[in-house]
């Protein structure tokens, strides 16, 4: 198994891509504790992955809270004696133009959205570095590396996400601790199924323009993740991944002469 004797951390683990890693860390043999805002979301992940047999531990906690955090990471030390992954997953944040974002909405966003994976990454360090081994995994966006029409808060706090991720890899890199940043595009998660069903044909234009014709499921990013997690990326620190069905590959021109993807 690719995370056999680790124990890992995962914010955001009630939902979407923060359950589905969920999954996959106890697939593959992890001690697992999971930390959401949402206890009857986070408590059925962990109740669906106890019973197919994995280790995991839920715990209501606001992620952008600094006592929160460090009750969830304090938790998983305690409980288990050491913490080899964190998985840095929560968002919220607020909608809107650059010039309609209001002071608090914003400010908010990147405490939620960024100091907080910020300050779950220094807490993590404590116990990493004492073992002199860890893995960092944060999710940004292919929103975190262009913009998008009325979404500035979001590009902003997830465009600091991925520096944050070089940063502390490049920072902690021979104290055999890895930090990197995985950058989903559009994937199905409750999220997006809520914004696809208020503006079908918005969303179906999205689907449209991601080169691969689907939005991404929660599995793949999760398969990404585990990638970053495990030692299979012993060499990998300070980047980031892609995994967006090729929409940032994309420069956006329209198909020159009909020559789109679909042939
Ligand atoms: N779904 C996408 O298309 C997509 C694309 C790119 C990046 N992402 C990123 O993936 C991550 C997960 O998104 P998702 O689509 O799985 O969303 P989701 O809503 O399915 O899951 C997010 C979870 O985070 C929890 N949460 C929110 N604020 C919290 C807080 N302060 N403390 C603790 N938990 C909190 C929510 O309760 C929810 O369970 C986010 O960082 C998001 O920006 C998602």
């Amino acid at each position: 198994m690719r995370l056999e004797g680790k124990v890992a951390v995962i914010t955001g683990g009630g939902s979407g891509i923060g359950a589905a890693t969920a999954e996959a860390f106890t697939r593959e043999g992890a001690r697992v504790v999971i930390a959401d805002i949402d206890a009857a979301a986070g408590e059925s992940v962990a109740k669906a992955l106890r019973a197919a047999g994995g280790t995991i531990d839920f715990l209501e906690a606001d992620a952008s809270g600094q006592a929160d955090l460090e009750r969830v990471i304090g938790f998983a030390t305690s409980t288990h004696g050491r913490l080899d992954v964190l998985h840095n997953n929560h968002v919220s944040f607020e909608a809107g133009r650059i010039g309609d974002l209001t002071w608090d909405g914003l400010r908010r966003s990147l405490d939620v959205g960024l100091v907080s994976y910020w300050y779950a990454t220094k807490l993590a360090l404590e116990p990493m570095l004492a073992q002199g081994r860890g893995s960092i995994v944060n999710t940004a966006s292919v929103s975190g590396l262009a913009g998008d029409f009325g979404l500035g808060a979001y590009n902003m706090l997830k465009a600091g996400v991925v520096n944050l991720s070089r940063v502390t890899g490049i920072e902690y890199a021979r104290k055999g601790v890895r930090c990197n940043a995985v950058c989903p595009g559009p994937i199905g998660t409750p999220p997006i199924d809520r914004l696809h069903d208020a503006a079908p044909a918005t969303w179906e234009a999205i689907r449209e323009a991601i080169p691969m014709g689907r939005y991404g499921r929660a599995e793949e990013i999760a398969a990404a993740v585990l990638f970053l997690a495990s030692d299979e990326s012993s060499f990998v620190t300070g980047t980031h991944l892609v995994a967006d069905g090729g929409l940032w590959a994309h420069s956006g021109m329209p198909p020159i002469g009909g020559l789109g993807p679909d042939f």
